[in-house]
């Protein structure tokens, strides 16, 4: 049963994956030249990472995983689409940038890799796709080091309570229930393409409840009222880089980050 959830996000994202590669959303011109992928929420939680070693955790096709790579990170990422990683894999190659990129599902994650890390590091439309968040914590202990940091940045569950539009409150802010969509995508928000997903809306609580569970330490928990990426209905640029939904303005959060640590 899950497995076939799994299987049918996993076809939706590589039906993405080819159409974001070359969308205006992801500007690769700009990547490819030199431009940084990341945003200044995460940069300012990640400081310094030259030689250390870092896993990118659902890494779509790699641009923040290479820029990590370009700040001196020793990067290993992996992603559940086979599409994203080989378009990952072609961009490492146009920029001549090393990471190691791993196809595999998150809960797969223990059966293909087995070394430790000083960073785990995993941002923006991440946890919807995985239903148990004690698992996902779990496996990101596994896999850092103590005394090693995890950095989750993320949309705000309260953004995902909302209809298509913003118009009224549609989905639990809880973890009730799989929520299934049919989409187009959020770097062609009028694409004729739809794509079946199941997703999962996950409480604040939950997050950190999990992360606490799997004996990480909280460091520094920041709330935004604002996203670095347009990827909403109805939204407006309020400054360079900083969008809101329109007739929220800066009422509501849209971002929430996390940076944890595994104690000695
Ligand atoms: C919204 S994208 C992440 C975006 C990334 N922050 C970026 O901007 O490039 C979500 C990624 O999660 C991946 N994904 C979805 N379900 C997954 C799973 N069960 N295991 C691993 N990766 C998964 C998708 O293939 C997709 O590349």
């Amino acid at each position: 049963m899950e497995k076939d959830i799994f299987e049918q996000n996993r076809e939706s994202w590589n039906n993405r994956a080819e159409v974001h590669y070359d969308s205006d959303f992801y500007n690769n011109k700009a990547f490819i030249e030199g431009e940084s992928s990341l945003n200044s929420i995460e940069l300012d939680l990640l400081g310094n990472i030259k030689g250390q070693r870092v896993l990118h955790a659902m890494c779509h096709f790699g641009q923040d995983s290479l820029s990590m790579a370009r700040m001196g990170g020793e990067v290993t990422a992996f992603d559940i689409s086979d599409k994203a990683i080989q378009k990952a894999e072609e961009l490492a190659r146009t920029i001549g940038v090393k990471a190691n990129f791993i196809t595999t599902s998150y809960y797969d994650l223990p059966q293909v890799l087995d070394e430790q890390f000083d960073l785990f590091f995993t941002t923006y439309g991440v946890l919807g796709w995985l239903p148990d968040l004690d698992k996902w914590a779990e496996i990101a202990a596994q896999f850092t080091k103590t005394g090693g940091r995890l950095i989750l940045v993320e949309f705000h569950p309260v953004i995902w309570m909302y209809d298509d539009q913003f118009q009224k409150i549609e989905y639990n802010y809880f973890n009730e229930e799989m929520i299934t969509t049919e989409d187009s995508s959020y770097t062609d928000k009028n694409s004729e393409v739809k794509n079946r997903f199941n997703s999962w809306n996950h409480s604040l609580s939950e997050v950190m409840s999990a992360l606490i569970n799997a004996g990480f330490r909280i460091e520094k928990f920041q709330e935004f009222n604002y996203s670095p990426y347009d990827c909403f209905s109805n939204t407006k640029e309020i400054s360079k880089g900083k969008f809101r939904i329109k007739n929220f303005d800066n009422k509501v959060p849209m971002v929430y980050a996390i940076e944890a640590l595994k104690p000695q």
